[in-house]
This record gives C-alpha cells, structure tokens and sequence, in this order.
C-alpha cells in the first residue's frame, strides 16, 4: 500500500493449524532426545519451524481448488497438460519432464551427465546437487565471486558466478569435461543470494564460446526476478516474469524443485531443449519416477504447480515476501547479531563463526547456535557450514566449510510478522548469552549428506 511503512501479508487466514507451545525443560529434554541434531526432532515439537522454505508453502485457496479438479489419469492428463503448458511458457523449453522434487530431475540429469573424470562448475551447488554430481563420480567446483564468501561485505548481487575463473577453468579442463555449468537463483548455500542478469549473460556467454550446457537451478527463480527488478539497471519497467523469462533464455536448460517458487508441499521438473538428450531422459525417468506425463507426482500436485507457479510473480506477494525477509534481518542486525548482507530472499543467514568465536570451528559453532535457537525458543533453524560441507583430511582432521552459517529459511506464507516479532526475542536472549555458548562433537556420521543424520554430543 502506498504511503504506508507496515508491509502487510496479502492474503487472510482461512484455515489454521495449531503450533504446540513448550516449556525450555521439556525442550532440553527433546533435544537430548534428538541427538543434538533439530533435523531428528519431531514436527509437534517445534514451535516456529525454520529449518526449510522446502514444501512447507501454504497453498492458495485456488491451489485447493485445483487439486479437487486433479486429473489422475495415468497418461496425458490434463492435469499435466496444464503443469507442461505452464512450464513451457514460462521457461520457453521445449520438453518438460515432471519429477516428485528437485534431487530426482538432478539425478537423472547429473547422473546421466556426469561420471568420472567429468567436472561441474558452479555459483554454489547446492547440497543434494553436490550430492548427485559426486554420486556419479564427478567432481563439483564452486566460484562464486569473492564478495559473496564474506559475510558482512554488502553488494548486489552476491550470488553471482566469478566470469573469470569460469573461462579459466574450462580452459585449463578442456570444453569436453565439463559436463555443465549450474547457475543457482537466488544461491541458497552462498546465503540466499540473487544473480544478475548481467552475470547470467556473461556466463552463458562464455559456456557457448566454449560449446558447454548451461542449466539454470531455478527454485527461487521468481525472488531472483525480484532482486533484478530492483537492484539491476534497466529493469524498472520489466515484469518479474518476463526477467524470468529473459534468464532462462540464456540457459539449455533448467531444474526445479517445485517445493519453493512453485508454492506446493511436493514436485519439481527438468526442461531442455535438446531432442536426443531428451530421449535418453524420458528413458531414465520412466525407469524410476514414473510415466513421462507424471513422473513422480499426482494429478492434483500437477495442479497446484501450475497455479503457484502463476502466483508466485504477483508483484504484491513478491513484495511481501522479499519484505519481510529483510524484515526479520534488519531487527536481528540491529540487536547485533551478525548476519549475511544484504538479506537475501528465502531466508535470514547468520554468521555463527562470528556470533561465537570462541568455538572451535571442528566443535561447530553453527550447530550449537542451532541448538540454543531450540533451547531458547522452539526455533528449529539449520546449520550451513562445516556439519553440512565439512571434509576429513587424512588424518581424520576437519576441513571446514569455507563460512559457518545457520539459514533461518522462511516458509511460504505461513508465519505472520507476530512470530517473527518473537523470533527477534529470542535472538535477545541468544545475543546476552553469546559468550557462554559452547560447541558440539559428532558421535555418528554417514559419509553422504551427514547433517540429516549425524548424532552429536553436547557441553551443554
Ligand atoms: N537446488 C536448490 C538450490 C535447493 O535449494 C534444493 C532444495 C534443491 C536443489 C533440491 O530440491 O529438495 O526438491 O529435492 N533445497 C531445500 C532447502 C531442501 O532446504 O534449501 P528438492
């Protein structure tokens, strides 16, 4: 509304889901119970539940609709029809493949890609991106530019690719290893951060000089769109949907967990132009996600793709929900809590190396901070630092990650600015005990995405 400061949630509340409010005692008791890891802890348990903007979306009234008017079918659905159409107009590629969520089109993609002796470059690959690529015995390079590895050092566009290490990295690879570039919008490991359209064009310039695929990981694509709108010259009067259309433009193709800028609980895709590619695909996902007209998904999850995927460009809701993203970043920042900068789209990062240096980096600031957001306030927030991209050296020595970052990630419209009002609380009380905090041990680990189910052991 113009003229006014408060930005308001644009949509009422129809149907409520009661949250469970406990006492720190019984929380103390459940986190114990949970291994120190908030991921092992139960739903019912946590009060405000952070931990991911990943299919926790409140569907629209219309999403609702649509999924009473699902076609199950199992072969040309409507349904599917619809979810095709949209994606097709919206990405402008031309074959659509329809998964049950994001890891499942980066597997068949990757995968099929990938092997050994092949590289990945990207901005920041996400962890179950990174996951599949190493799966499939490639490796996964990240460059992202050097602003967008220090925390407190502001810049536009910090999810942006470094241009210069790209072209000197397939140089010195060979155009024939690379089994592709990912360009990640908005980069949710480098801190929820937009990419430009300029990056994004000179990136893609330099992948067709060198005759390599560019695909653009697009969950967020419609925040990113935001940013640009915003904060890059020569896009005041552009549609958030046309910058989208724009970027996908400059790619061969795209994968997309539909969980996040699609609005739903469940879904994804993979498109590309490519025919025979697409052949050698539809083959792989048959095989494991399903008929080529629904891949993972039900008729009604169809549905509600294709409407989110409309109803996440309403400028009023993108204004909302960038808003008050950096809404709750500007309060934490001004209690003192050092946070990534400038805020990015989905989610609030702090620096929890810097919030408590006295912690060791192989005792994992990160997850303690983590664990006193629970203790303190029923937060469930998720460590993005050395518990997730931690390595081992030989001698069994910690490589951390290279920032020690928590993400309080913001599910769709769900929390109202009340309970954010509350979360800032409780980083008060987290700020006054700052100095006492202490780190944690890892007691069990899996040698493949241990954050889901490491068990640690607290000084607490
Ligand atoms: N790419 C990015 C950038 C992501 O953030 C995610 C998921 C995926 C791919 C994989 O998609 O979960 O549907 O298989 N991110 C979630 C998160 C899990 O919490 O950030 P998925």
């Amino acid at each position: 509304m113009e003229g006014f400061k408060t930005i308001i949630e644009p949509f009422k509340i129809k149907m409520v889901e009661p949250i469970k409010l406990s006492t720190k005692e019984e929380r103390k008791q459940y986190l114990k119970e949970a291994y120190f890891n908030p991921f092992l802890l139960e739903s019912d348990k946590v009060l405000i539940d952070l931990l991911t903007d990943s299919g926790t979306s409140a569907m629209s009234a219309n999403q609702w609709a649509g999924i009473m008017q699902g076609d199950e079918s199992y072969a040309g659905a409507r349904s599917w029809i619809r979810m095709r159409d949209t994606i097709m107009d919206l990405t402008g590629f031309k074959h659509i493949l329809p998964t049950h969520q994001g890891r499942a089109a980066e597997r068949i993609l990757y995968g099929y890609l990938g092997g050994k002796g092949k590289t990945f470059i990207s901005n920041t690959l996400f962890d179950t991106t990174r996951a599949n690529i190493e799966f499939s015995g490639s490796e996964g390079i990240d460059i992202p530019i050097e602003e967008g590895k220090h925390p407190e050092v502001l810049h536009p566009f910090k999810g942006n690719m470094d241009v210069k290490k790209l072209e000197e990295i397939i140089t010195e690879k060979g155009s024939d290893n690379i089994a592709g570039v990912i360009l990640t919008v908005t980069n949710n490991s480098g801190g929820g951060q937009p990419v430009s359209m300029e990056n994004a064009k000179a990136v893609s310039e330099i992948c067709k000089k060198h005759h390599v695929k560019l695909y653009l990981d697009c969950c967020r694509i419609a925040e990113n769109s935001y940013f640009v709108k915003h904060r890059e010259s020569g896009f005041e009067s552009t549609s958030y949907k046309e910058i989208a259309q724009q970027m996908f433009s400059l790619c061969d193709g795209a994968i997309m967990s539909a969980k996040k800028d699609a609005l739903v609980n469940m879904g994804g895709f993979l498109a590309i132009n490519d025919d025979e590619l697409n052949e050698k695909l539809q083959n792989l996902l048959i095989i494991t996600e399903g008929f080529a007209t629904y891949g993972g998904l039900s008729g009604r999850d169809m549905e509600a793709i294709a409407i989110g995927l409309n109803e996440v460009f309403e400028p009023d809701y993108l204004q909302y929900r960038i808003r008050s993203t950096a809404y709750l970043g500007d309060r934490l920042e001004k209690i003192g809590i050092p946070i990534m900068r400038p805020t990015g789209g989905h989610a609030v990062y702090i620096d929890a190396k810097a919030l408590y240096p006295q912690i060791p980096l192989d005792e994992y600031p990160g997850q303690a901070l983590v664990c006193n957001l629970y203790l303190e306030g029923g937060i469930r927030a998720v460590e993005i630092g050395s518990v997730m991209f931690g390595k081992y050296n030989k001698h069994h020595q910690l490589i951390p990650a290279s920032m020690e970052l928590v993400r309080l990630a913001i599910p769709r419209r769900v929390y109202t600015q009340s309970h954010m009002d509350f979360v800032i609380e409780v980083f008060e009380k987290i700020w006054q005990h700052k100095d006492k905090a202490q780190g944690l041990k890892i007691t069990y680990e899996q040698p493949f995405l241990r954050h889901f189910t490491a068990h640690f052991e607290s000084f607490i």
